[in-house]
């Protein structure tokens, strides 16, 4: 039986129930967060709740739990539910219920509603299918919004399209990001991911690998990447909490570095994997 938080109340996952006027149902008026959990431990959880925060403000949701709170939690979440492996941690606050009106009250009670459940570690070494679209989502893609309706639309469209797991998604001709991750290219020593902007999220797994590339004999780069600049690219990679670094070896049906993974990749998710499994 898994237990969840809502509202401040551990409970039976089934029994988690939250009213149909919640503005989070009528008007995805929420925020949200995912942490990893490995070997039972949440991984880079200052990094989540500072986003988090950063998320909550960024839609003037103001909630009263510091750090602290949140820290307590979670794990309590991961203690009730007896979580020794890997898995993820959900986070989702919205606006609360109220009578369905555009204008939110400023004396509104959050919904606060935290669970986790077992991941299941995706086998990368062969690689996965991705393919290219337009980014049709609005402009705050900062901010880790739960209106999450085009990002739904664009990977099920890599799945029909091509039996793919991610959409590269582009604005005026250059890489924002995917629909649920950020993405990397490499060429020759040089890897190259967007910088962060209101156009695409703050990926707690980019900033470590960024981080860990500085580590390695390659050079890391956060400037713009055009569509063409991928499409030529030696790698492309995808990142994010759940998959970890994934190399894209399909691009729209076109096979990226012969189809298979290449050495970069090889070489900065060793660091990553030793990383993850060293006393962080
Ligand atoms: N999504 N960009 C988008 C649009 C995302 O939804 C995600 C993660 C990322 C990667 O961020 P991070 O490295 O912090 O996971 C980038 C999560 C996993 C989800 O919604 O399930």
């Amino acid at each position: 039986m898994t237990t969840a938080y809502l509202n401040g109340n551990f409970i039976p996952l089934e029994q988690a129930k939250v009213p149909v006027l919640d503005r989070g149902f009528i008007f995805a008026d929420g925020v949200y967060e995912v942490i990893p959990v490995f070997s039972g431990k949440p991984f880079r959880l200052k990094e989540h709740f500072e986003r988090l925060r950063n998320s909550l403000d960024g839609i003037s949701l103001q909630l009263d739990y510091d750090r602290e709170k949140w820290q307590s939690l979670t794990d309590q979440i991961l203690a009730l539910n007896r979580v020794t492996g890997d898995a993820s941690i959900y986070v989702q606050v919205t606006r609360g219920v109220a009578e369905r009106n555009h204008f939110y009250q400023s004396d509104f009670t959050p919904t606060v509603f935290i669970y986790c459940k077992p991941s299941r570690e995706m086998d990368l070494s062969r690689g996965v299918g991705a393919v290219l679209h337009k980014d049709i989502r609005w402009d705050y893609c900062n901010i880790k919004a739960v209106a999450l309706l085009p990002n739904v639309m664009l990977k099920q469209y890599a799945r029909e399209k091509d039996d793919s797991i991610e959409a590269i998604l582009y604005r005026d001709g250059y890489i924002t990001e995917g629909a649920a991750s950020n993405v990397f290219i490499v060429a020759g020593d040089i890897i190259s991911t967007p910088p962060k902007s209101n156009r695409l999220l703050p990926g707690i797994t980019r900033d470590l690998v960024v981080e860990l590339i500085s580590t390695s004999t390659y050079q890391c780069r956060e400037v713009p990447v055009s569509k063409t600049e991928l499409m030529q690219a030696d790698e492309i990679w995808i990142t994010s909490s759940s998959l970890g670094i994934a190399p894209v070896v399909r691009l729209d049906g076109r096979p990226v570095s012969g189809g298979k993974p290449g050495p970069a990749w090889r070489a900065i998710d060793t660091i990553y994997q030793a990383f993850r499994k060293s006393d962080w």
